[in-house]
């Protein structure tokens, strides 16, 4: 049996990455060099910064380009154009019926795109914007509806991202961006990871270095009286419910099997496997001897095994490769170097992956629903 236990580093890219050379692999005609743009989120001025520059007028263009938001890398482009939209759902390979988050600089431009803002969704505006909280609203009509999908709403928000604000307010228009990820994969904390999945496909990125939240934005629809969770993200139920009172959850997201009697998520993106890495992965629920049994088991027949555990489990786990996902005493940890663990397991280094669960409650609950989509809702559990 090999014991062998790599251990992987937690988030410690903190390095723009290099501007790539010319990608040698381009053959299809549509394939084109991505650029890395660099900037620094801490200097001032960042609107006038270089970078910063030459990506707003990329996005006037008609052009796409990924940036980084405090949740993940988005990819994004002018929402008032059709032609632009589409090159986002061509890069991603995303399905057509997933509509886009519109990312706006300044709450003031919100009542163009939108035809009422309730009682409630102005509290949550006012609590948590700028910040990992998007909002579904009835839109206005003057956005490409290739962004709603055809959809009656419009999703929105406004990142709390040095980056992200300068460039959507140097480009002076409503940015639509989706996780700047190839549709499936774990979505993007750092620009290295967007140019693993996009380069080639899109003709930049803005390097801002690592984004803090790791997990996306808390998505609620506020187009009823009754606020309802239909993604969970980087703000909490309790956060949300401590400024409006009570709020509902999707009834889909409690559903952890995909069966033909599921009731359909009211976000589309719901829907689609997501998140996932290189081998399959499975949710160990139970104690760490029996989180052990299951990858010897697996080691004893000839499989590569990688854990993805927390701090706390590190010495009692041994695996082929062991990537360590932060601290179960703060999720926010966790949360953080969620999707860059994920991506740490290479298909060529393990077979099969087990990973910790962790409490459903505050942050866990968006962790908890990313792993289970990533997991494909496989799950063993010690009790019966
Ligand atoms: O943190 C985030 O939200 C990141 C950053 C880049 O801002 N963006 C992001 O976008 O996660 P994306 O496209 O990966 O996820 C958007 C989610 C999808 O589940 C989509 O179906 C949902 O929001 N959505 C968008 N418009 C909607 C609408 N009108 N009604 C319901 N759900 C909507
Ligand atoms: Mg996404």
């Amino acid at each position: 049996m090999n014991q062998k236990t790599e251990k992987s580093k937690t988030i410690t890219n903190k390095t723009p990455v290099n501007q790539p050379a010319v990608n040698k692999s381009a053959t299809a005609k549509d394939e084109q060099q991505t650029k890395i743009l660099p900037v620094d989120k801490s200097v001032r001025r960042l609107e006038s910064h270089p970078s910063i520059q030459e990506a707003a007028s990329m996005l006037r263009n008609g052009e796409v380009v990924a940036f980084p938001t405090e949740t993940v890398y988005g990819l994004g482009a002018d929402a008032l154009s059709d032609a632009a939209i589409n090159k986002i759902y061509l890069a991603k390979g995303r399905p057509a019926d997933n509509p886009l988050i519109v990312h706006l600089s300044d709450r003031d431009q919100i009542s163009e795109y939108v035809t009422s803002v309730s009682e409630k969704a102005r509290r949550l505006m006012k609590a948590f914007w700028p910040g990992p909280l998007t909002l579904v609203l009835e839109h206005s009509g003057k956005l490409s509806a290739q962004v709603t999908a055809n959809l009656s709403t419009v999703a929105v928000r406004i990142p709390d991202h040095p980056v992200a604000l300068a460039l959507i307010t140097a480009a002076n228009r409503p940015i639509a961006a989706p996780s700047a990820n190839t549709s499936g994969r774990p979505s993007p904390t750092a620009a290295a990871h967007v140019y693993d999945d996009l380069k080639g496909r899109i003709p930049a990125i803005v390097d801002g270095g690592v984004t803090g939240v790791g997990v996306e934005s808390t998505v609620v629809d506020c187009t009823a009286d009754q606020v309802m969770i239909l993604r969970p993200g980087g703000i909490t139920k309790e956060a949300i419910e401590a400024v409006v009172g009570e709020v509902t959850i999707d009834p889909a997201l409690a559903q952890r099997t995909g069966t033909a009697t599921s009731v359909a998520p009211k976000s589309p993106g719901m829907k689609y496997t997501h998140y996932a890495p290189d081998a399959p992965l499975v949710l160990i629920d139970g104690g760490v001897a029996f989180f052990q049994d299951q990858v010897t088991k697996a080691m004893n027949t000839g499989k590569k095994t990688g854990v993805l555990v927390s701090a706390e489990l590190d010495d009692y786990i041994q695996a082929d490769k062991k990537v360590i996902v932060g601290s179960r005493e703060n999720l926010s940890t966790v949360a953080g170097a969620l999707y860059e663990s994920l991506r740490a397991f290479k298909a060529n280094e393990v077979d099969i992956i087990f990973s910790e669960v962790f409490p459903e409650t505050e942050l866990g609950v968006a962790i908890m629903n990313r792993l289970y989509k990533a997991a494909g809702n496989q799950m063993i559990s010690e009790q019966k």
